[in-house]
């Protein structure tokens, strides 16, 4: 489509240090995108490629929406940048309001940061604060879960459960104790919330019991975990874990970096799943992607200890980032709640999920498929190791769905997909024929 592929030469591959990604063997073997719209991706060759994983988890209402690019364009030359410290700009106002319209009851007060590693950290911080000022600074540990993960800022390293991430830069980590993961044996191919694994709320009960629950700030967890290959919760578990923290005064933080705005058929995975935390994380389709943006929602009356406690003038919590609210991110994130609200996204979300579903789980005849999970517009296609090291066939499995036309995310050998919501039922069909005729090879 007249764009000159930028990667010609090997030597053009050299300076750009790419993120979580095989560094060598990309610049040998290059993939790329340079165009993007609706549900397809385009290769420097033309080639359409289906977005089977909405990029990141991110562009929910589908890729160069016009109106998001408007409103950044307009933002851009209205206003492109004012200090978000003891300044202020009015979208920023508007669009905590208006993100106040999904985020379950209560949850009402709304800190902007740069991305979903920004808005873990940012909770652990207001855990640790809204403690302190209650005389309760002891509360110093933190509580998360196997298969974890948090970003990669330190705090959410900290809270993360994937050795990966963790193994180089694990020493001084704060401290955080891990509950058990909830993917079961007996749960394989269970759509949806599995009826066992109630009981692995527990583990925070025995931490409790160990460390002493008045010495937890708070527990983290994704409602459904995301990025290791899509764990839904099992049944009652999410309320156990409530009732523990509420038990011993801990806070409760769900990670809806990925299951937030419509992923899992509601606004966010609290009310998908019918429990509010404490603190809510969010970031990527906030803005469809467009801009980089995070954010957390706070009960509100965890915003008004913490302020009601600080000085009567002055900063009441010393933390912020130089891009919090940013402009350009605040228009496009008010062009994206134009979208969810004048498109139904969500509703949308929810009402494609049972033909999603049906689709993927189509594949569990594939004798390389060891499991299949899925909730909301999420779910992920498990391949057997076939004796290789953990991970290798998601990753080659990956490169040949490219190969052919498909792009998602894997992790280890799990097979990551999330498709934007406006995909149509053809579309559904297109990805899990793509799947079908290449893990039909292995
Ligand atoms: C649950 C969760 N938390 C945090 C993050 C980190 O977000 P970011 O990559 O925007 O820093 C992610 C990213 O996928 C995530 O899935």
């Amino acid at each position: 489509m007249g764009h000159a592929d930028p990667l010609l030469e090997v030597d053009a591959r050299q300076n750009y240090w790419m993120p979580f990604s095989p560094n060598k063997e990309f610049k040998q073997e290059p993939r790329m995108f340079v165009r993007a719209e609706g549900v397809w991706l385009y290769k420097p060759n033309g080639d359409q490629v289906i977005d089977a994983s909405s990029g990141l988890f991110c562009v929910a209402a589908g890729h160069c929406r016009p109106e998001i690019a408007k409103a950044v364009y307009e933002q851009l030359t209205t206003l492109d940048y004012s200090m978000p410290f003891t300044r202020a700009q009015p979208k920023a106002f508007e669009l905590a309001q208006r993100i106040t319209n999904f985020t379950p009851a209560g949850m009402n007060r709304v800190f902007f940061v740069g991305s979903g590693s920004e808005s873990v950290d940012t909770a652990m911080k207001m855990a640790l604060a809204f403690h302190r000022i209650r005389g309760q600074g002891h509360r110093q540990l933190f509580v998360s879960r196997e298969r974890a993960y948090h970003g990669v800022n330190m705090g959410g390293v900290a809270l993360s459960g994937m050795v990966n991430n963790r193994r180089s830069f694990g020493v001084g980590l704060p401290g955080v104790h891990f509950m058990r993961h909830t993917a079961l044996p007996e749960n394989k191919f269970v759509r949806g919330q599995p009826e066992t694994g109630a009981d692995l709320a527990d583990d925070l009960a025995r931490i409790c019991t160990m460390v002493g629950g008045d010495n937890i700030a708070a527990v983290f967890v994704e409602p459904t975990a995301g990025s290791f290959g899509c764990l839904p919760p099992p049944k009652c578990y999410l309320e156990k874990l409530r009732a523990i923290c509420d038990q011993h005064g801990i806070l409760l933080v769900f990670d809806e970096v990925i299951t937030g705005w419509g992923r899992m058929g509601a606004p966010f995975g609290a009310q998908a799943f019918g429990v509010t935390p404490d603190l809510l994380t969010m970031a990527k389709a906030i803005t469809n992607g467009a801009q980089p943006m995070g954010a957390v929602a706070a009960r509100q009356e965890i915003y008004d200890t913490i302020t009601e406690a600080g000085p009567a003038q002055g900063i009441e919590f010393f933390h912020g980032y130089t891009y919090s609210a940013h402009p350009a991110a605040c228009a496009a994130g008010l062009a994206m709640m134009d979208i969810f609200e004048r498109e139904d996204l969500i509703g949308r979300a929810a009402a494609m999920s049972p033909y999603f579903l049906d689709a993927v789980y189509s594949l569990r005849d594939l004798p390389c498929v060891v499991d299949i999970r899925g909730v909301g517009m999420m779910a992920a296609v498990e391949l057997s190791t076939a004796g290789k090291p953990p991970g290798a066939r998601g990753h080659e499995a990956q490169k040949a769905l490219f190969d052919a036309n498909l792009n998602l995310k894997s992790t280890g050998d799990s097979l990551i997909l999330a498709p934007p919501f406006i995909a149509e039922k053809h579309h559904i069909d297109q990805i899990v024929g793509t799947l079908r005729k290449v893990l039909a090879a292995y």
